[in-house]
């Protein structure tokens, strides 16, 4: 059974997305007036989050499912002449909505529409291609559960985008609060966390784990989700917190097992992009602390939450997707241009492929601003915050250039 995916078709949405990416962040640039009042239900707040949720983060989850999957689940792509179209339609639909957004909200909802048609039938592919898997294993039901976390934050999404244009239903905050919720915790976090159990051991060169906590973490994970929206919908801060505290249980349950995982591995020395995927998880863990403790103490301001969500969004989701595609990528290439020449001829080693130092210096930078842009605004000091952003945009631009390269060795 042929089960690898034609590379043209990850490799789009990767080159998409790395644009998507630094666009994002010049359009953050400009708006940097705006983070530091802390202001981000504004036209180009909106532009900037959605390119680099949408355009970024979301085509690279979608073009890393197309290459890992098959891998994963051992059952090739349904149909990837159908995976090119998705493509299309998913860019075109990003772009006018995510352009829309910031420059005419009243009508970004016809974007929206096409961005919907997009995901669902990503959606559709994906659910298709699982069905045929034999085995189901506890990757399944993270993915199936991103998956349907996914569907409804595009729904939610789409609500949203209509009551903007049109104005007719009344629990616009609510249904903002439970699309960010699931679209950020829900889908990206869930999709991580499956992911990793394969991409950890992987990468550690890992055996003889036990997993032990994946079940718990899955089923802890989803009911604290649930919770919340719930607390939302009923506008109970007893139940909100209550919710927190059990996301943040069910986040520490796949912390053990990354633990036992990385206790467990035979290559001691990690390299610089997997290691900032592991941070990323130290990150994502502290900042379901802290909001659970802010929950707890009762804090509502506006600004704490928006910038916790940039520091989830930043430190959990980016980083965990710049560190393991700066790992996939070079694998990626390597096997389309070199697996059937070994033994033939000179070929280059995976490590030719990769620089590390420079990897250092990137990751060490995104390190740097987004503490420095977290700080400033919190501190008010908007000059800094300018800067910040102007660094984190030019690190966005280098690390983009740096994963280029590799597709030139
Ligand atoms: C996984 C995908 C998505 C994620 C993670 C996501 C996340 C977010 C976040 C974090 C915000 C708050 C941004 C801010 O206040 O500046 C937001 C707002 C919004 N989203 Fe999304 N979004 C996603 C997809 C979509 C889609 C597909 C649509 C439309 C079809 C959509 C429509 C909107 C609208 C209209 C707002 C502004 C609502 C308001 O502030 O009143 N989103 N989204």
């Amino acid at each position: 059974m042929k089960i690898d995916t034609n590379i043209k078709l990850p490799l789009s949405f990767i080159l998409f997305a790395l644009i998507a990416f630094v666009v994002a962040q010049i359009i953050l640039f400009f708006s940097s007036g705006e983070l530091v009042a802390g202001q981000f239900r504004q036209p180009d707040i909106w532009m900037g989050a959605h390119f680099l949720l949408l355009g970024f983060a979301v085509m690279i989850a979608m073009g890393a499912m197309y290459q890992l999957v098959p891998v994963a689940f051992l059952t090739p792509i349904w149909s990837q002449t159908f995976g090119f179209i998705q493509f299309f339609v998913t860019a075109i639909g990003v772009t006018a909505f995510a352009i829309l957004l910031g420059v005419k909200p009243n009508i970004a909802v016809y974007g929206g529409a096409v961005v919907v048609i997009g995901v669902l039938m990503f959606i559709l592919q994906m659910v298709i291609t699982i069905s045929k898997q034999e085995k189901r294993n506890m990757m399944t039901y993270f993915v199936m559960g991103a998956i349907s976390c996914f569907f409804l934050t595009i729904i939610a999404g789409f609500l949203l985008a209509w009551n903007i244009a049109f104005g007719s239903i009344n629990q616009h905050n609510t249904i903002l609060a439970t699309h960010v919720l699931l679209g950020v915790a829900g889908w990206f976090t869930l999709l991580i966390f499956g992911f990793s159990y394969k991409l950890v051991p992987m990468f550690s060169l890992s055996h003889g784990f036990s997993m032990k906590w994946a079940k718990p973490a899955f089923v802890t994970y989803v009911v604290g989700l649930i919770s919340l929206i719930l607390s939302f919908w009923l506008n109970n801060g007893l139940i909100q917190t209550i919710g927190w505290f059990i996301v943040m249980i069910g986040f520490l349950f796949f912390f053990f097992d990354v633990k036992e995982i990385l206790a467990k591995r035979v290559k001691k020395k990690l390299d610089k992009s997997f290691a900032f995927a592991i941070l990323a998880i130290f990150i994502g863990l502290g900042i379901h602390v802290v909001a659970f403790v802010v929950s707890l103490i009762g804090i509502s301001d506006q600004a704490t939450w928006s910038w916790l969500i940039f520091l989830y969004i930043m430190g959990w989701i980016v980083f965990s997707i710049l560190g393991y595609l700066n790992k996939i990528v070079p694998v990626l290439w390597w096997t389309y241009k070199y697996a059937d020449h070994v033994g033939k001829e000179k070929v280059p080693l995976l490590k030719d492929m990769i620089n590390e130092r420079w990897n250092l210096i990137l990751f060490s930078l995104f390190i740097i601003c987004v503490l420095g842009l977290v700080l400033s605004a919190l501190l008010q000091l908007g000059i800094l915050v300018w800067i910040f952003q102007g660094l984190l945009t030019i690190t966005t631009l280098l690390y983009t250039l740096a994963v280029i390269r590799i597709l030139f060795v």
